[in-house]
Formats: structure tokens, C-alpha cells, sequence
């Protein structure tokens, strides 16, 4: 069914997060516009209603009223004997004990589902450590759940980076902010700049110079009042996937995040010849928005995805797999050793899947080598599972579109961690392109 017509997609997840901390660890009030209502998030807030800070809802948005980090009260976990609940969110845990870092308690166990149980902890624990928390990782010293002491004797360090992770440059950015003098964070490779962005719009100096960043302790968060989260660019990649698999689609993504640590997406569409116009550039705070016009290509082809580029689309390669399935040539998807630790194991999980619809796409071992045939039909008459990978439920939910027949999804509620509406938001486009709505 062709896709028509215009849209704007789930709000942005990592700025939600975002937004979400710092308003409640700044002093007074801050309305979060547009954030995204969605397991993951809602994860983070009820975390900090914990600590007494009040959120209204306001037609959607959130207005945040904080005594700030220094009048939080003791935590109280959501449940009786609960702990710190990051459910399935890494951005939650990892950077939420970033900010526990700075808060003199032993905290209640933190504590996420099974996938996140398995994710790499360690890697926040040694430089938060080093700063003077005090941290338990589970009996196998790698993962969660946590126990962490924060400190009030914060000490700023200088840490390379053994990992391109947004998530660990956070955490520390977070601590930083609560330590005594500089924090200084060197990059392998540019990630996602979130958190430096909008610690600057709450009024926090961070200086940065080549792959080095630099915060200093003990400035005070100011609340910009408003703050506006854009589309999420990670979220419109599926719609302008399935707009350029299924022939005649023509659609517009609005309000979409155009952060150039994320656009990697759009560089690589670029490349495989796709028609892309990105219009309306504008800022949200201090970051670029725009809308993305995509229209069904012929003769797409394949392109290397390698190096810089992975972090600029860490998110997108299960969807980006698909499409490589579907143009000429072969794809090759290099230094992306990051995904055998996301919410599922992604690059095998995205090979087998594939797979298993016909297509050949083979896990190597720091990516995917896809050959692409836009004539094979795909389908499975199986149940596929997407291990509840939010992720790799959506990519199957577009792959849906172009097999010979309707797939059997098995678990397909993992998509309520980041975008609750995804199957609605397709089929209005559907909708749209019959003129229905
Ligand atoms: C995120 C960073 C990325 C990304 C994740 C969200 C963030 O993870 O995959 O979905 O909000 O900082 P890493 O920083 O671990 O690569």
C-alpha cells in the first residue's frame, strides 16, 4: 500500500531523557514541550518523582516544578521495596547514576528488565569510581542491577573514552557538573551532543575543542523555561525506509531533529541516490529541526557503512538493513560492534531476521554484509520474533509492506518503549494516500 502524505513522528527519546533530568535537577519550573510519552521515558520521570519533583501534564506536555538536585527529598522507590527502575531504558540507568553520583545515600537497588540486565555496566562504574562513587555491579561485576553511592566530594577527571557511547559521555557530563573542577571527556568518535546542547540551555558552560569536552563543577542549573523536543529522526528512518520500498510513496516528516550527530541516516540515503529534500531548517533550543520530504527511488544502490558514520546512526542500521535488501548491490556494514550490546544482540538479531525472510544478510563479526535484490519476494510464514527489540519490531512492521504476504509479529509490544503510536502513524499514511484522512 503506497504511503502518502505528512506526519510527524514520535517526539525525539534521547532529548526527552534529557529534558526530563535536567529539568528536574534544576530549581524551579521548566515545561517540557512535545516529549515523548513512551515506556522508556515514562521510566526516567517516575525515577524522579521519587525524589519529590512534580510533573503536570498539560495537553501533553510536561510541566516540571523542582526544589532542585540539593532539595530533593530521600528517595522513595515507586513501589514498596522497589528500587530504581530503569525498565528497559540504557539512557535511563547509564545516566541516571551519573546524577546519583552526586547524591550522598546509598540508593535502593537500580534495577532494569531482562534485556537491559544483560547490557554492559561496567563501563560507567570505572570513571564514576574514579570521580569517588561508590558502585556494586551484580555477582558478575558487569551489569545490573546497581547499587551506587553517590558523593558529595565529586572530583573532576580527564577520561578517554574506551567506547563511542552518548550514554557514558552523559553520565560523566552528569557527575562532572556535580564535581569539584573540570571534568574533561576525550571522544573516540563523535557521538550524539544531547546532553552538551542542553546543559548549555540550561545555562551551564561546556567547552569543547576538537573530540574533547569540558565541564565545570559546581555551576548552577538555570531553567530556560521552555523547552521544545523535536521529531524523532531515529523513529522517521522507518517511515523513510518504507517510503522508498514501496513504489510511489511520496511523504513529509515534520519537526524532525536534524542534529548532525544524527544524521548519518540521511548521508547514507544520499549516497544510495535516494530523493530527500530537507526544508524548513530551524532551531528548537539549540537544536536544528527541519522537514524531510522522501519519495520513492528506483535503482537505489549500496553503499559502505563504516567508521565516523556508525554512531551517526547507531540506531538506524536494523532498518537501513532492510532497505539494503532491496536496492542493488552489496551492503557493507562495518565497526558496529556496539549493536551486539543494544536492547537485543542487533546484529545477529537483525541478520537472522532477514533471514528468515528470504533475504541474505550476513552477521560478520563487527557487522552485516546484506546482497540486495529488489525483485525477491520476502516472506516467512513463521512467527518472528523480534527478541522485544523495539527496534526490530518496527523494522519488521515496514518489512510487513512488501512481503507476498501479512507476517506473524510475534512481539510486537516492544515498540511501547519508544513509539507507542507506530503502527496508527503508518496507517494514517496509508490512509492518506486513499485520501481517507
Ligand atoms: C543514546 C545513545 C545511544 C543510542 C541509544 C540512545 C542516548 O547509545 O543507541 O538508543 O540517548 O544517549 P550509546 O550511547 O550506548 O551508543
Amino acid at each position: 500500500m503506497i504511503l502518502k502524505g505528512t506526519l510527524r513522528v514520535a517526539s525525539d527519546k534521547s532529548i526527552t531523557h534529557r529534558a526530563l533530568m535536567l529539568a528536574s535537577m534544576t530549581k524551579g519550573i521548566t515545561k517540557i514541550h512535545s516529549p515523548l510519552w513512551a515506556e522508556d521515558t515514562e521510566a526516567t520521570k517516575t525515577i524522579f518523582t521519587g525524589f519529590g519533583v512534580d510533573f503536570d501534564d498539560e495537553n501533553g506536555n510536561f510541566v516540571v516544578n523542582s526544589s532542585g538536585i540539593a532539595g530533593f527529598k530521600r528517595f522513595i522507590p515507586a513501589r514498596p521495596l522497589g528500587g530504581v527502575d530503569a525498565g528497559n531504558s540504557g539512557t535511563t540507568a547509564r545516566l541516571m547514576m551519573g546524577v546519583l553520583a552526586g547524591i550522598t545515600q546509598w540508593f535502593p537497588p537500580i534495577f532494569g528488565d531482562e534485556s537491559l540486565s544483560k547490557r554492559p555496566m561496567k563501563r560507567i562504574q570505572i570513571p564514576l569510581e574514579l570521580m569517588g562513587a561508590e558502585i556494586l555491579l551484580a555477582s558478575d561485576g558487569e551489569t545490573l542491577p546497581a547499587l551506587i553511592k553517590g558523593s558529595k566530594d565529586l572530583q573532576g577527571i580527564t577520561y578517554e573514552l574506551p567506547v563511542a557511547s552518548a550514554q557514558l559521555k552523559s553520565a560523566i557530563l552528569l557527575a562532572g557538573l556535580q564535581a569539584k573542577g573540570t571534568t574533561t571527556i576525550i571522544e573516540p568518535t563523535a557521538t550524539r551532543d544531547h546532553t552538551e546542547l542542553m546543559l548549555e540551555d540550561f545555562g551551564i558552560e561546556v567547552k569543547r575543542a576538537g573530540n574533547q569536552i569540558s565541564i565545570q563543577g559546581g555551576q548552577t542549573l538555570q531553567s530556560p523555561g521552555d523547552v521544545y523536543v523535536p521529531a524523532d529522526i531515529s523513529q522517521a528512518a522507518f517511515f523513510m525506509v518504507a517510503a522508498l520500498i514501496v513504489p510511489d510513496s511520496d511523504i513529509t516528516l515534520c519537526e524532525v531533529g536534524i542534529n548532525p550527530t544524527r544524521t548519518g541516516i540521511l548521508d547514507v540515503l544520499e549516497a544510495m541516490g535516494a530523493q530527500i529534500e530537507v526544508v524548513n531548517q530551524r532551531l528548537f533550543g539549540k537544536e536544528l529541526v527541519a522537514d524531510i520530504r522522501i519519495k520513492y527511488t528506483d535503482n537505489l544502490g549500496a553503499v559502505e557503512i563504516s567508521g565516523d558514520l556508525v554512531p551517526r546512526l547507531i540506531d538506524e542500521i536494523p532498518i537501513l538493513a532492510l532497505l539494503a535488501t532491496r536496492i542493488t548491490g552489496v551492503t557493507v556494514i562495518k565497526d558496529a560492534e556496539e549493536l551486539k550490546v543494544k536492547e537485543s544482540n542487533r546484529l545477529s538479531k537483525t541478520a537472522d531476521l532477514l533471514t528468515e525472510l528470504g533475504a541474505v544478510a550476513i552477521e560478520v563479526s563487527d557487522g552485516m554484509v546484506i546482497y540486495g535484490y529488489p525483485d525477491r519476494e520476502l516472506f516467512s510464514d513463521e512467527a518472528l520474533c523480534s527478541d522485544s527489540d523495539h527496534r526490530l519490531a518496527m523494522m519488521l512492521m515496514v518489512a510487513n509492506l512488501v512481503t507476498v504476504g501479512e507476517l506473524n509479529i510475534h512481539d510486537k509490544h516492544a515498540i511501547q518503549v519508544s513509539y507507542p503510536n507506530f503502527e496508527k502513524d503508518l496507517r494514517g499514511l496509508m490512509c492518506q494516500s486513499m485520501g481517507i484522512l
